[in-house]
């Protein structure tokens, strides 16, 4: 017997979650899995700015970067059915919420601080957490900040020390649910 492909959603579906919540990674394998295009926003908001986003920072400042992330995600969500990582901040801009709340499914990878200091130790380039100040205060910060924010998210999944492909899953089966609810967001 085969098993049916799963219904392809209509719009992208976002992922947003602080640094560390494992957007990028879980997106990859979601995106297989819908046979999606899979993008990164960062990547995007890099190949728009000619530079890394430390240099973003350090060069123009973060207004300017959250200017340029605004738009280029407010471009990926028009280009329909795609997987799309967020960067942590993303879903804090009005705009960018109004956005991918009218036209996208927004998926919240919400970890805990634990998981959230051990993942975002895995690399740097995050100017955020070079501050100076250590990680987990400023982490635990942008919780604080950041979680009532993203609780509107339309869909939530709880993700920490278990295998990647777990999270997936869950988030996979929720999305099901979702997908026919999709087809009334217009693009
Ligand atoms: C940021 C998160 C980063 C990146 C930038 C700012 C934030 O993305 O967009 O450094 O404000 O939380 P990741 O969440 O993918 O690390």
């Amino acid at each position: 017997m085969t098993t049916a492909p799963p219904p392809l959603p209509q719009t992208p579906i976002v992922l947003i979650g602080l640094m560390g919540a494992g957007k990028t990674s879980v997106g990859r394998r979601l995106a297989q899995r819908f046979e999606l295009p899979f993008i990164d926003a960062d990547d995007e908001i890099e190949k728009a700015a000619g530079c890394s986003i430390p240099e973003i920072f350090e060069i123009y400042g973060e207004d300017a970067f959250r200017d340029v992330e605004q738009r280029v995600i407010e471009r990926l969500i028009g280009e329909g059915p795609m997987v799309l990582a967020t960067g942590g901040g993303a879903y804090m801009s009005e705009r960018t919420r109004k956005n991918i709340d009218g036209k996208a499914l927004s998926v919240w990878l919400r970890a805990d601080l634990e998981t959230l200091v051990e993942r975002t130790n895995r690399r740097t380039g995050r100017p955020l957490l070079d501050s100076g100040t250590s990680p987990r205060q400023v982490l635990q910060k942008l919780m604080d900040i950041r979680y009532p924010v993203y609780g509107g998210a339309d869909i939530i999944v709880d993700t920490g020390q278990e295998n990647m492909e777990v999270t997936v899953d869950k988030v996979a089966t929720n999305l099901q649910s979702f997908i026919p609810a999709s087809a009334n967001k217009a693009l």
